[in-house]
């Protein structure tokens, strides 16, 4: 039985612990989520304590995906505050644990960032995902468009530079 809930910055920091681990799992599996193997417990904490102040100042909001052993699943959307991109945001660290993938956890996660989005008058999504990889299909089954590729973007576990597509959607579309 799988529950999405949306957590606050402190909510976060109390949850600290299961959030590294989940970074953790997603980096050391050769996920393409921003850090490289081995990541320190040390970037990790500093990284979601920056998602905490990011929640805190309402430029953010994240789900996590619970089941009976715990945070199992998360992702997130950047709420861009300029005065011209507050109709749109970018959806990011969609991350599941390997326990548990393959059971539509991402699905049920993608659904609802979808509708936090609406709810919150973002009707233009985007998000990036490294080329190759499960998330593309996934969010090419969910109706992202895709805009376009950057070859080098980004470097993986094994030293090499990988290719990156940037995807948009428009909600309700
Ligand atoms: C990408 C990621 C989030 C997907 O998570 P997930 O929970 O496994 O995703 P889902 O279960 O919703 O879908 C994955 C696959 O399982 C299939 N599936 C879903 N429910 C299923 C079920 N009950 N039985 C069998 N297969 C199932 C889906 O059809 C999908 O199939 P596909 O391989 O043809 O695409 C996960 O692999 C992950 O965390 N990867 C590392 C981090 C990452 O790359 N994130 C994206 C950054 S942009």
């Amino acid at each position: 039985m799988i529950t999405i809930e949306r957590l606050t910055g402190a909510q976060i920091l109390a949850a600290q612990a299961e959030l590294i681990q989940l970074l953790d799992d997603a980096v050391t599996s050769g996920a393409s989520v921003g850090f490289l193997p081995p990541l320190a417990p040390s970037e990790a904490q500093s990284y979601w304590q920056g998602v905490s102040a990011d929640l805190e100042a309402e430029t953010r909001a994240l789900l996590v995906a619970h089941d009976a052993e715990g945070i199992v699943g998360t992702v997130q959307l950047e709420l861009p505050s300029k005065p011209n991109a507050r109709h749109r945001a970018e959806v990011q660290k969609l991350l599941v644990h390997t326990r548990a993938r393959r059971q539509g956890i991402a699905q049920r996660l993608m659904d609802a960032i979808e509708a936090l989005a609406a709810q919150e008058g973002r009707r233009l999504l985007v998000l990036d995902t490294r080329q190759g990889d499960d998330a593309e299909r996934l969010y090419r089954r969910r109706g992202y468009i895709e805009a376009g590729t950057i070859p080098l973007y980004a470097r993986s576990a094994d030293g090499s530079l990988h290719t990156t597509i940037i995807f948009y959607r428009e909600l309700g579309s």
